[in-house]
């Protein structure tokens, strides 16, 4: 079976952000202490994924390859490639087909959140399925914003609407997607929406019809975050402010979360760290490195 591959989509227009995305890209402001993308990167990183393609507009490309490069600092290999008009979410897999090659892929929507407790168990069953595809919901107030799923008793996943007028559930599915190795050919399947794209509402819904859509429950200690307009940004960095600096955890850091899987070691996560010893973020990298206690666990 081949590796899980991943996919950052970090394109669109961000236009729920102007003016602050009319020079640079949602994905890069910063979310708190880090650039937004950090977070999302974090994610596939914990999901134990190491090949990585990053998805954004023509214009904002050298940004990213700027600030992430080839993916070596982090012990992954970074793909670019550009998505030249916001077409859809499920086009990335018509854009990255030929790089999936038939791998099975998660994909993170670049401006979405998660931080929970048992993360990486939850994304080590996700990557560990085989057929099919997995997704997770998680309740909101307001889930004509986003797609929504509705259960039967049982709890098994009956349908799933993008932006429903009159949502008959409160959970909406998450940015944060695993597929099997059929999803380009899934993908191939969609047909462009009311509004013009290729929706991954839909690519999920052909799993569905087909009883192979997995939808995992985030719960209540698990938070979701998407920092797509200038509330929802401001929420996101006053809660990982809050963690950070009320517990000494980090949140998003792909450093720490590349150092926790065992893709860089203590000591690349120290040099990282004391490169930006000025700010509190390169502290506390030292001081998960001063504080592993079982640094064989962790080399490269
Ligand atoms: O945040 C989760 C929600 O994301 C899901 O619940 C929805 O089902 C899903 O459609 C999506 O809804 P949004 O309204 O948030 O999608 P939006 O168009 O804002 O795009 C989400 C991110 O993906 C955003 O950072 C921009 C990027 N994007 C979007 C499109 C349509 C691209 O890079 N390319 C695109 O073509």
């Amino acid at each position: 079976m081949p590796q899980t591959k991943g996919i950052l989509l970090s394109g669109g227009s961000g236009t729920r952000l102007h003016p602050m995305t009319l020079a640079a890209s949602k994905q890069l402001l910063p979310v708190y202490d880090k650039p937004m993308i950090f977070y999302p990167l974090s994610t596939l990183i914990l999901a134990g994924i190491r090949d990585i393609m990053i998805i954004t507009t023509p214009h904002d490309l050298p940004q990213f390859q700027r600030l992430l490069g080839d993916g070596k600092t982090f012990g992954v290999q970074f793909t670019y490639r550009a998505q030249p008009s916001p077409d859809g979410i499920a086009q990335a897999f018509l854009i990255a087909e030929d790089w999936l090659a038939g791998s099975p892929c998660a994909l993170a929507l670049g401006d979405n959140l998660i931080f929970a407790d048992r993360l990486e168990f939850m994304l080590f069953n996700a990557t560990r399925r085989q057929l099919g595809a997995t997704v997770f919901a998680y309740q909101v107030r307001d889930p004509e914003r986003y797609g929504v799923v509705t259960f039967d008793e049982t709890g098994r996943a009956l349908d799933i609407i993008e932006k429903p007028k009159n949502p008959e559930s409160n959970w909406a599915v998450t940015g944060l997607y695993f597929y099997d190795h059929r999803v380009c050919e899934m993908a191939h399947k969609v047909k462009p929406s009311a509004r013009g794209e290729l929706e991954i509402t839909d690519l999920n819904h052909l799993y569905l019809e087909e009883g192979t859509l997995q939808v995992d429950h985030l719960d209540r200690g698990c938070a979701w975050l998407d920092a797509g307009t200038p509330d929802s940004l401001m929420q996101a960095g006053t809660f990982v402010q809050a963690i950070q600096s009320r517990q000494g955890l980090l949140v998003g850091s792909p450093t720490e979360a590349a150092f926790r899987m065992g893709f860089i070691s203590v000591d690349q996560l120290r040099e990282r760290g004391e490169s930006m010893h000025k700010t509190a973020l390169g502290q506390m990298l030292i001081k998960v490195a001063d504080g592993s206690k079982h640094p064989s666990k962790h080399k490269k």
